[in-house]
């Protein structure tokens, strides 16, 4: 029998949360306790609309059926299966499946569990690769600042946000190249004029360390948690002209991009840029099921699998890659999107979205409004002396008033469900006017 639980715990002492203000979100907690499709059920019993498809990953939507089902009936058909050396049908079909979505020639699928182990892995199979070549010489990482790639060790070293790593020392032998976040592309629509030039520090850094000692550079294709920041027009391709000069490989980060929120599969398709690697995870299961993975090349994937064949060609793996509820849930997800269209219809929303979203650019406080597929952002000019306040009181008015959006400085960020619907969008940003409107 299911125990019958308070909707709000009694103790909310113990969990010490991740990435939240603990002590005032346990003053004045804020619970969901369902959701469907566009909308969270809050404790109390509202409706709230969801303007971030939870933490940009539930790109279905939520509570989808087809999802719900796939999981319930793996868990009790083959709860689970181990990882290393045996195998179950399931995380086979994913892997297939996914390469039938991924860019021309991305061959090969490794599973992990989250965005964070798909970076991991993904720098991992990077150095490995070029050991296996006999390029073990080529030790460099480059990330770029205010690049977020997830939070362990790997992660935080090519990663460029202070907060996330100044407590904690780095990998050596990392650098970065600059962010692509210009005043002079304030208010652009879609990708900004300016700013191709910025990938230009790469080469730089080729001849500064020399090319032949970088292993791989990393980006994510669009910049999502540090504020949304677009690439200039014409600087993914130079950065691919670099590395491919250099022999670097090219890591998309495609952990928000990825499953549509460009309005593609993948952000690399959408831009036209073919990395060596992409790493993705949320948008894999719609976010229901904690779940990774990262995407290679056959000429990567190749180069390990030599040697006498009873031996381990990569020393890498999760006790959970590619389980078989996480993989039922990622072929339910990604049937899901096909069926419904739904990489298709957030490249068909991004015009009005774009609209909608712009439409706040003369409101008090913008400082600038991007948007790209169906991702928006609007940053408002810090209040002085006390950064992230102003964004994070739009934040709470933003939850009372019905709308779930994210702050992350003084930046606010939107990345709906792909299922949205117009009427969504103007509730949304219309909600969003009237907060930005009272917000001091
Ligand atoms: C680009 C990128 N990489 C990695 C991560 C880390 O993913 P996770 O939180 O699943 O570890 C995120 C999470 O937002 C992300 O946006």
């Amino acid at each position: 029998m299911a125990l019958d639980r308070p909707k709000v715990p009694n103790d909310l002492s113990a969990f010490w949360m991740p990435f939240t203000a603990n002590r005032q979100f346990k003053k004045a907690p804020r619970m969901f306790v369902g959701a469907k499709d566009m909308h969270y059920t809050t404790a109390d019993g509202r409706e709230v609309l969801d303007g971030t498809a939870g933490l940009w990953c539930c790109n279905a939507g939520h509570c989808r059926p087809k999802i719900t089902e796939a999981i319930q009936k793996q868990a009790a058909e083959l709860d689970y299966a181990p990882a290393f050396q045996m195998g179950h049908p399931r995380a086979f079909e994913l892997a297939s499946a996914l390469r039938d979505i991924a860019p021309e020639g991305m061959e090969h699928v490794f599973f992990t569990n989250s965005g964070s182990e798909s970076v991991e892995t993904a720098l991992k199979i990077a150095l490995a690769y070029h050991r296996a070549r006999g390029e073990g010489h080529r030790t460099r990482l480059v990330g770029r600042e205010k690049g977020y790639h997830g939070v362990n060790f790997g992660g935080i070293s090519v990663g460029g946000i202070t907060n996330n790593k100044r407590m904690f020392p780095s990998l050596p032998n990392v650098t970065h190249i600059p962010a692509t976040h210009l005043k002079e592309n304030a208010f652009s629509r879609g990708q900004p004029e300016h700013g191709a030039d910025l990938a230009d520090e790469l080469e730089r850094q080729a001849a500064i360390y020399g090319g032949e000692t970088i292993a791989a550079c990393i980006v994510e294709p669009v910049a999502g948690s540090a504020g949304v920041i677009l690439p200039p027009k014409g600087y993914l391709e130079r950065l691919r002209a670099i590395c491919d000069r250099h022999g670097i490989l090219l890591i998309f980060d495609e952990v928000i991009t990825g499953f549509g929120r460009m309005g593609a599969p993948f952000a690399a398709q959408r831009f036209g840029v073919m990395p060596d690697l992409i790493t993705c995870a949320k948008g894999l299961t719609s976010g229901v099921i904690p779940m990774g993975a990262v995407l290679a090349t056959s000429a990567i994937h190749d180069a390990f699998m030599e040697g006498p064949e009873h031996v381990i060609e990569f020393f890498h793996g999760y006790t959970y890659s590619g389980t078989p509820i996480a993989a039922a849930a990622g072929l339910a997800t990604l049937e899901t999107y096909k069926e419904e269209g739904l990489f298709e219809r957030a490249l068909e929303m991004e015009e009005y979205w774009g609209d909608a979203v712009h439409s706040l650019a003369d409101h008090p406080h913008v400082i600038d409004v991007r948007n790209l597929g169906l991702i928006g952002a609007i940053e408002l000019e810090p209040i002085a002396g006390e950064p992230t306040k102003r964004a994070f009181s739009a934040f709470l008015d933003a939850y009372e008033k019905g709308i779930l959006i994210r702050t992350t400085g003084d930046i606010i960020a939107m990345s709906p469900p792909l299922i949205i619907e117009k009427a969504h969008i103007d509730q949304l940003v219309g909600t969003l006017s009237d907060v930005l409107k009272r917000v001091h």
